[in-house]
């Protein structure tokens, strides 16, 4: 699906834009502990900002659910955006009103203005056709640059664009131009995609949608030990989807007519409990019994794994391979990460708890060929889907 860019927009000095980020940034002991989103919404902010355009920006922080949450509050976000721009923004406690109004009516070339969290009105989520044009109105051009709330028919999302112009920004560009020839086009091959996280239930439309695509599959995490019990193995006391096992099966048999290589982690690193005191062991997958619990992948299956990805002409990786966040655990995500990051493959990570666990074990976001911005929304344009927000710009 092509999309109208912001490059694209016939007369941008003096124009007032909507502008749609996605500033949901994980927020600590009222710290944000990762600006990764607001630093790549500051391109398509540049770019508008320095061509003439009068900003308001919108975001969601969090799942206020239609209700004021002071800890939910913008006034983080819009701080850090004005440190990273070295520019003084003004950030409003409302999402509309005649305040905004007024605000915006003053507002001088170049400005910018940061509204307050646009899920504070419950008509956001629900894709209220008056909010939607109360939104509009404010403005004369609507430009979203927020990939990781592209999967969400929300007012701001998608309801608004009917009413103005609109336009995709450089952030929403790129990550298409990164994602799209994964299911549009011939990737390079092979092509392999190793798949992690908790559960099967989120990554099942995925699988189901490279069953006839990928060369190889990988599975590690909670959601390996699904199939691995599906096979017939005895997985202790780890986590297992018991009602997602007849899915797990039909995957299997799925793999097995398409010629595909499904492969599952062959020995294993087990625990009683998940801490960083625990006491872990490394075990073939036969000897895992009783109460143990399987939270990471060993060192023969990462080995292998590392062969395939060094063979590989295009990698997807989606979900840690091991509980990550615990010392004992985090060995076979980062050496997998460490296998990517050595290798000339295009390298595309879905983001999310992936491009956390890259972070947080101090690897260069550049060692990747890209990175995604969006968790949920990277997952559903993997399987296939529209997602409302890129509909909402793309090219009719
Ligand atoms: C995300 O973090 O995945 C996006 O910001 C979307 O958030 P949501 O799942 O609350 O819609």
């Amino acid at each position: 699906m092509k999309i109208k860019t912001i490059k694209e927009i016939p007369e941008i000095k003096g124009k007032k834009i909507f502008l749609r980020v996605d500033f949901n940034v994980p927020i600590k002991d009222k710290k944000i502990q990762d600006d990764s989103r607001i630093k790549q919404s500051i391109p398509t902010i540049k770019y508008l900002q320095e061509k003439g355009a009068k900003l308001i920006i919108a975001s969601h922080l969090g799942r206020p659910k239609g209700e004021i949450k002071e800890e939910l509050r913008l006034d983080k976000v819009a701080t850090r955006l004005s440190e990273l721009m070295g520019i003084s923004i003004k950030k409003l406690d409302e999402v509309i009103s005649d305040n905004v109004r007024k605000e915006v009516e003053n507002m001088k070339e170049g400005e910018i203005i940061v509204l307050e969290n646009i899920r504070f009105k419950a008509e956001e989520e629900t894709n209220d056709e008056n909010f939607s044009k109360e939104l509009a109105e404010l403005v004369d051009i609507y430009v979203n640059d927020a990939f990781g709330t592209a999967h969400r028919k929300h007012a701001s999302t998608f309801g608004i664009a009917k009413h103005l112009p609109a336009y995709g920004g450089l952030l929403i560009e790129k990550e298409l131009e990164a994602l799209s020839p994964l299911i549009e086009k011939e990737p390079a091959r092979p092509l392999t995609m190793i798949l992690g996280g908790a559960k099967i239930d989120t990554k099942i439309g995925v699988i189901r949608n490279f069953i006839d695509k990928v060369d190889y599959l990988l599975l590690g995490g909670g959601l390996a030990n699904t199939f691995l019990y599906a096979l017939g193995h005895d997985i202790g006391e780890s986590l297992c989807e018991k009602d997602k096992v007849e899915v797990a099966k039909e995957i299997i048999t799925e793999f097995e007519k398409q010629n595909a290589k499904l492969i599952f982690p062959t020995d294993v690193i087990v625990a009683t409990e998940l801490s960083n005191e625990a006491d872990a062991s490394e075990l073939s997958i036969e000897d895992v019994s009783g109460d143990m619990k399987i939270l990471d992948i060993g060192k023969d299956s990462t080995e292998k794994y590392c062969e395939i990805i060094k063979k590989s002409g295009t990698v997807i990786w989606n979900g840690p391979v091991g509980v990550y966040e615990f010392e004992p655990f985090k060995g076979g995500t980062e050496k997998i990460a460490k296998c990517i990051a050595n290798n000339e493959a295009n390298s595309i990570i879905g983001g999310g708890d992936t491009a956390d666990a890259i972070k947080k074990l101090g690897f260069d976001e550049k060692s990747f060929t890209h990175i995604s911005t969006g968790g949920g929304a990277c997952i559903e344009f993997l399987e296939g889907k529209v997602l409302p927000g890129i509909q909402a710009i793309a090219l009719s």
